[in-house]
């Protein structure tokens, strides 16, 4: 049974391989940006307590994010498999999902220098009902700022400002980076695979490298 983490900084591309490698595989994408931004459009209780946190580029807390996670993977269509983009994100996530005994066939790191992400998230466009991204020039829908599959508008993501995306930057080295030893760790002890690929390829070279390896 296929379960995936993707791992890797703000705008690497985690969500546009995750679309890609989720539809390959045919499991559910688990993404905590998606659902946090999901709370934060409903208005609801967990949403009014993110959207701060959300806007800064901070992280939201290990409790809340443990508390997500043990909700969505209950559900019917993990029975099979699934892929988490962007979490855990720090290692108290991490040995959190050692608690729970939930372990993973593949951990895929996407690496991509800071300079490159600035560019692309100045041109990302996103589908906030699915989390589909585009980019304007390097991966851009059908019709100019509408969504392929729905056709909803697309928007620019609040947290995508460049002096933000410096800060999500900064807390991506700091407190998620550490991911990458924990896991080459697990996989020298288990039967997990680690790799990395090189982010900065096209979207579809990208996606090949991941397929021949999965
Ligand atoms: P989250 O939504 O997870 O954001 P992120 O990890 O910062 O990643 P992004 O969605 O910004 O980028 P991506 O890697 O998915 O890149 P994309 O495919 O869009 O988290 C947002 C916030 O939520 C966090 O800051 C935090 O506050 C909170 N949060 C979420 N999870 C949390 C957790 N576990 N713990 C605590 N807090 C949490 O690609 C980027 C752009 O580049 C797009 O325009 C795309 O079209 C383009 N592109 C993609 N691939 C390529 C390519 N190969 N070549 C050229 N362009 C490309």
């Amino acid at each position: 049974m296929k379960k995936l983490i993707l791992l890797g900084p703000p705008g690497a591309g985690k969500g546009t391989q995750a679309d890609l490698i989720c539809s390959y595989l045919s499991i559910p994408k688990i993404s905590t940006g998606d659902m946090l931004r999901e709370a934060i459009a409903s208005g609801n209780e967990l949403g009014k307590r993110v959207s701060g946190v959300l806007n800064s580029g901070s992280l939201v807390s290990d409790e809340i994010i443990g508390s997500i996670i043990v909700e969505r993977i209950k559900k019917q269509d993990c029975q099979n498999g699934f892929l988490f983009d962007g979490v855990p994100r720090t290692l108290g996530q991490a040995n959190l999902l050692v608690d729970m005994n939930v372990s993973f066939s593949h951990v895929v790191e996407i690496s991509v220098e800071n300079q490159i992400i600035i560019e692309r998230m100045s041109g990302r466009r996103f589908h906030i009902a699915s989390g589909r991204s585009y980019h304007v020039d390097f991966n851009p829908p059908k019709n100019i700022g509408f969504d392929d599959i729905t056709g909803d508008a697309l928007v620019q993501r609040e947290d995508d400002k460049p002096e933000t995306v410096l800060k999500r930057l900064e807390v991506y080295h700091d407190q998620t980076k550490p991911l990458t030893n924990f896991y080459i760790e697990e996989s020298s002890k288990s039967d997990l695979n680690y790799f990395t690929v090189n982010g900065e390829n096209k979207v579809e070279e990208v996606f090949k490298n991941i397929e021949d390896q999965i």
